[in-house]
């Protein structure tokens, strides 16, 4: 029997519900009640919520999701009340669309309405960071919020002990200490050096892979166990030649036939300094046959948004050089 999980409360487009429910289980009985677990590519934060930890820090480059989050933690009862006012139809919808200068709760309120009745869970802005996604139709409401008390877990997953912020990915892995448990799941689809990824207003560069790499080498040398969600591109491999390299399916239903389904494939990178390789490899088979070791000496990062060309270059030749 499948245990209950808590269920994000938003919709997002590669939200990691099918991941949370394999992977979630292992990293409870890893995570010391001491220990943070953190999130800094957080989306629909579908691992935080069916981990549900007492010490979290949660953060993501959308200002605007982060200020939602911390609105569903101090006034649920309140955005549930100003969502059954909206009836739920194509010129709400576009009428709430067009209101992007709203303030406070109503801000947050018009989010959630938008994402539940979005096309796809889409979050895409225009070039001005206005959210342009087209009305979804059909049977979409933001009735499971309340119905299935949604908004009213999330409030109290996200209890004292968890810490909003909307930042660069770099900060909070950078504030990891040893036990910590790190998750990311950057964006992806586009994975080739020099091209670019667009996700809302936030563009995930080839720059930053390798800047993302580099952070978890420095979090996994001070104890930190690193897990990274990434699709499944050959040119990803050589940025963790020190991490357990699992592949994943997912199964991809495409309209309601059964047989029409197609596989859906990413990597998850796994460093852990405790070496557990066993229990990875219980999760998919590991498929590097040869783990090099992380490099001793890494330049440390600070917490600026981007580390100059020349010492990514220095960081990532260490990386690559067997110990
Ligand atoms: C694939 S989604 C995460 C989905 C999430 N795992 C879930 O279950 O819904 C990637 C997230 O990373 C955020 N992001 C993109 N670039 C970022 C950056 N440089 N720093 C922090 N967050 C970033 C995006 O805003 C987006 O919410």
């Amino acid at each position: 029997m499948e245990t209950k999980i808590n269920l994000p409360f938003l919709r997002w487009a590669g939200g990691k519900r099918w991941l949370a429910r394999r992977i979630a289980p292992i990293l409870k009985g890893f995570l010391a009640k001491e220990n943070t677990y953190r999130e800094p590519f957080l989306g629909s934060g579908a691992m935080f919520f069916a981990l549900a930890p007492q010490r979290a820090v949660l953060s993501d480059l959308n200002r605007e999701l982060i200020e939602t989050y911390t609105w569903v933690r101090s006034r649920p009862g309140e955005l549930i009340s100003q969502l059954k006012e909206w009836p739920v139809d194509r010129e709400t919808y576009s009428r709430l669309r067009s209101l992007y200068k709203m303030k406070g709760i109503k801000k947050a309120a018009r989010f959630l309405y938008l994402n539940r009745t979005c096309y796809g869970g889409l979050f895409r802005t225009n070039m001005q960071g206005i959210f342009n996604t087209p009305y979804g139709g059909g049977s979409r409401t933001p009735e499971p919020l309340w119905r299935d008390h949604l908004i009213e877990r999330a409030a109290f997953c996200l209890r004292s002990g968890v810490e909003l912020k909307y930042c660069d990915f770099q900060i909070n892995i950078n504030e990891a200490t040893e036990g910590d448990i790190v998750y990311c799941d950057p964006t992806y689809s586009g994975v080739k050096r020099g091209r670019f990824d667009r996700y809302g207003d936030v563009i995930f560069s080839w720059t930053d892979q390798e800047r993302l790499a580099n952070l978890s080498y420095l979090a996994f040398r001070k104890g930190v166990t690193v897990l990274v969600s990434n699709g499944p591109f050959p040119e990803l491999r050589g940025l963790y030649r020190a991490a357990y390299r699992l592949k994943l399916k997912k199964a991809k239903s495409i309209g309601k036939a059964a047989i029409n389904k197609s596989v859906h494939e990413e990597y998850l990178f796994v460093l852990d300094p405790f070496g557990r390789k066993h229990i990875w490899n219980n999760i998919a088979p590991i498929t590097n046959k040869r783990i090099f070791l992380a490099p001793r000496k890494i330049e440390p990062c600070d917490n600026r948004s981007t580390l100059s060309r020349e010492t990514l270059q220095t960081n990532l030749k260490h990386m690559r050089n067997k110990v």
